[in-house]
Formats: C-alpha cells, structure tokens, sequence
C-alpha cells in the first residue's frame, strides 16, 4: 500500500502514519521493555508495509530510542531489506535549556541515528530557557548547514505555530508541522485553532498518542482489571482508569459496531478517522511495545470510512 502526503510545504512526501517510538527508549518506565530484537521486527515490518518514517525525541530514553532505531536501519540497510531510505523526525528537549544546546547536542543525534541528516526536527515543548526566536535561529542555523532539512514543533498553541512560522519565514523557512495529542478522546486541537491554523498555514498535525495510549483499542473495556497493571505516568498521561473505562464504553461500543461493518479493530477505525477525517492534514506515530500490534494498526492506512460514519463517530465521541 502506498500511500503518502505532503509534509507542510515541504518536498517530503510520508505515509499518514508513522511509527511512534517512546516505546523503545523506556526500559519499564512508562512502558512494558522492548527488547532490541521487538524494535528491529517493528521497523521492518511496517517500513516494508507501507510506512516510510519514524518519530522519536532525544528524551525518550535520553538517546536510546535514537540509538536502537539507528543499530535497527543499519542492519536493515546490511541485509538489504529496504528500498527505500525512511525519514527520520526527531526532537530536541527545551526544558531548562537554552537555545545554543540545539547545535551544541546535534552530533549526539546524529551520532545515535547513525545518519548524516535529520528530515524534521522538532521543539518538544514550548517551555525553554531561551525565546522562540532564539530557539529558531539555531534551528535555521542547522537547515543552512543542511543536518536537518525541517523544522517543526509540539506541543503549541494556535498562537506558537503563527509565531513559529513567522520567524522562520525570516530565514526563507516555513513551519512543516506541529505535533500534538489528538485522538478521538482528545479533541482539542479542533477547537483551540490548532487545526484552523494549520489550514491556513498550510502546516502538517502529527497526532501523537492517536491510541489514547491503549484506551482506544477497547482492550481495558473488555478486561477493566487490566488497567491496575499500569504505570502512574500512563496513568496520568492518558486518564486510564475504571472510571474513564465506563465513562468512555459508548464510543468503544461504536467502534465496535463500526469494527464489524468494515472488518477492521477499534484501533484501526480510531487511526483512519484520525488520518482521513480532515482530509491530509493530519499524521498519525501510533506507538506498539509487540510485533502484531505494528502489524494490525499499520492497515489503518488501507480502507475509508464514510462520511456518514465519520460523523458518527465525531457525535458520539463529542458527547464523551
Ligand atoms: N510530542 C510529544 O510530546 C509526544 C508525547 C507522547 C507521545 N509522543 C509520540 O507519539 C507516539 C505514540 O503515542 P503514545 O505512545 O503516547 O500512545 P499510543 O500510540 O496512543 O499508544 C501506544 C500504546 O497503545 C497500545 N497499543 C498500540 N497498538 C495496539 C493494538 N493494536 N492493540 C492493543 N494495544 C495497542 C500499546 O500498549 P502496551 O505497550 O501496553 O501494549 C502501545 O504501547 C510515541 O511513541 C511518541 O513517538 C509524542
């Protein structure tokens, strides 16, 4: 299946999703352990099923993540399997850092990658030692220097995006994406301008967390015990609880139905209304701890919903 669209404004052309890979950096914090074995077979599978990048942040294991994914494409590259180099989009963490770090850290990712360029580069999150501009700067530094050949952001308002493209405009650059929590549990970014914006602006969402971590895939509906095995970080970061499993039943019951109507998981029906309900805008970087877990939400690229069930879900899912 080969399908892609634009980045941004960019002359990158992705898959709607992408393999998301916190996962592989967290040895039994947030997430169950991948082993190194787990993330070589995720990556080839979906890089030869019809996906063609992958997102991951220096934060995410401080560099593991990185360094897994680069020994993976290395051996990929070894035996040949690719046809095709994937992109890499990665992030730099601004927290209690100033701007210089950017270039300062870039060989670090480089390095780990084992690659001499990175496709998008990403500000993680708004909050950082230094301004916007500053942060900019030395993102445009890199793009002049040709290490990385994007630059986008997460985690921003409306308001950080318009300003973000703006100064980026002065260096002959544009914004490619912002990169957000947006699933069907999570639907703010349509209504705090994050999606208007990025219409107008003509700049790519990545929706992160697309699965609500697991929520959306009815698995904790069907076992309600099984959400007191997680971590308190998922917890917290995706509402995994009892009460939520209750709160949230209608919608996985809907996508249920929906489930058996197109013959697809509720996992995949949750993908596909996320990659195809706004037209192009919106990537998708489910993350997978297992093989068949890459393997089955990988075929949400390959059917459509109606239009008729993409309003369907959009009012039972407003009403949550
Ligand atoms: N920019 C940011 O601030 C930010 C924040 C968060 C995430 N991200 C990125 O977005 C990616 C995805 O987000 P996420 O990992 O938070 O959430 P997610 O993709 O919504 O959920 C991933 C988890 O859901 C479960 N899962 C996935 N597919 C499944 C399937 N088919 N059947 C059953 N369970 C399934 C797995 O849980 P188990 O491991 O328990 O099986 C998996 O680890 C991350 O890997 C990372 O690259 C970015």
């Amino acid at each position: 299946m080969n399908i892609k669209r634009r980045l941004g404004q960019s002359d990158i052309m992705l898959s709607p999703l992408g393999i998301g890979t916190w996962q592989f950096g967290n040895k039994g914090g947030t997430w169950n352990t991948v082993t190194d074995k787990t993330v070589y077979e995720i990556l080839q599978y979906s890089l030869t099923n019809g996906m063609n990048w992958i997102d991951t942040a220096e934060i995410y294991g401080n560099g593991i993540s990185e360094t897994l994914i680069g020994q993976a494409l290395k051996q990929l590259e070894t035996e040949k399997v690719l046809t095709d180099i994937p992109y890499i989009a990665d992030k730099w963490f601004p927290l209690l850092r100033t701007a210089d770090t950017i270039t300062k850290t870039i060989n670090q990712r480089l390095n780990c990658l084992q690659k001499p360029v990175i496709d998008l580069y990403q500000i993680h999150q708004p909050t950082s030692l230094s301004t916007l501009k500053e942060q900019i700067r030395y993102m445009a530094e890199l793009a002049d220097r040709g290490i990385i050949k994007n630059v986008g952001i997460s985690n921003f308002t409306a308001k950080g995006m318009r300003k973000a493209d703006k100064l980026l405009r002065e260096y002959g650059l544009r914004l490619a994406s912002n990169q957000v929590k947006y699933n069907l549990l999570h639907r703010k970014p349509e209504k705090n301008g994050v999606i208007e914006t990025a219409k107008e602006l003509g700049i790519s969402i990545i929706a992160y967390s697309p699965l609500q971590q697991g929520m959306l895939t009815g698995r904790f509906h069907t076992d309600p015990a099984a959400t007191d095995n997680i971590s308190l970080l998922r917890r917290f970061h995706s509402g995994i609880s009892r009460k939520n499993i209750e709160r949230t039943r209608p919608l996985i019951d809907t996508l249920n139905k929906l489930g058996e109507k197109y013959q697809k998981t509720p996992a995949q029906i949750s993908l596909n209304w996320l990659i195809y309900s706004q037209g192009e805008l919106v990537f998708a970087i489910p993350g997978a701890t297992k093989l068949e877990q890459a393997q089955s939400n990988i075929k949400a690229q390959s059917f459509r919903l109606s239009q008729e069930d993409v309003e369907l879900l959009n009012k039972v899912s407003e009403n949550i």
